[in-house]
């Protein structure tokens, strides 16, 4: 796509909820800052390690969140899908980028220059909220990763993804749905085996408490939230 029109950018910076509410004008001002960006699939967005100078709104697509360990192993951390936002964290604190960031599918997202972020912020408060919302949020899911880590096996840690990944989408679109992401995908983020994530996934099937159809993969939330709680 060519650049876009700054009034196709202040279009979709209307999609991310914390925008939603600035009138014309301060959504123009607001398009003036951001630098449209894309990404092909596999593509480095952000590297760990590296300096951070911006933070990106994702306007389409899925990217990856995750760390690399030194022989080449992988921990997901998180897949994100648009509307969402990144990068932010380097900005806050200016401490290098926690993680890599990957274009999972072709990607297109609106980079918001740090030395830009104040006047931003100043335009529309919501950004701070929402970004200080994230940010607890993501403490809050890695502490619940850390007790799966510590006191729970990988059964369970996968059926915690699930429940997690299927909540999410549940609260966004109203389906309780695993869409889009491979079972090797799943058992990153619960950090266990290809074999173990595709295990559990057809004991559950078999159970009835998720029904698979294609790549989807439909959770009963109740049943699997009673599940996880009673193990
Ligand atoms: P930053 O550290 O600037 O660069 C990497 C980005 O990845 C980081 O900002 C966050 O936006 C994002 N990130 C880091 N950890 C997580 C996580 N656990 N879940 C979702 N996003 C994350």
């Amino acid at each position: 796509m060519a650049t876009p029109s700054k009034a196709y950018i202040a279009d979709r910076l209307r999609s991310f909820e914390m925008f939603a509410d600035l009138g014309d004008e301060d959504l123009a001002t607001l398009a003036d800052m951001m630098a449209f960006k894309q990404f092909g699939k596999g593509e480095f967005i952000l590297t760990q390690n590296e300096i951070g100078t911006a933070m990106y709104f994702l306007v389409s697509g899925r990217v990856k969140v995750s760390l690399a360990s030194p022989e080449g192993k992988e921990l997901a951390l998180n897949y994100l899908e648009s509307p969402s936002h990144f990068g932010e964290m380097s900005l806050v604190d200016a401490e290098p980028r926690s993680a890599d960031v990957i274009a999972v599918t072709e990607v297109e997202a609106f980079a918001l220059d740090s030395r830009d972020l104040s006047a931003a912020i100043q335009l529309q408060p919501r950004l701070a909220l929402t970004v200080i919302g994230t940010l607890s949020r993501r403490v809050r899911q890695l502490i619940s990763r850390l007790e799966d880590m510590a006191f729970h096996d990988a059964t369970h840690r996968v059926m915690r993804v699930l429940l997690n990944v299927a909540t999410a989408a549940y609260e966004s679109s109203g389906v309780p749905i695993v869409e889009g992401l491979t079972h090797y995908e799943i058992a990153t983020l619960a950090g266990t085996s290809r074999e173990t994530a595709s295990r559990v996934i057809s004991q559950l099937t078999k159970e009835g408490i998720v029904g698979t159809k294609g790549r989807k993969i439909v959770v009963d939330l109740i049943a699997l939230g009673t599940l996880l709680e009673s193990d």
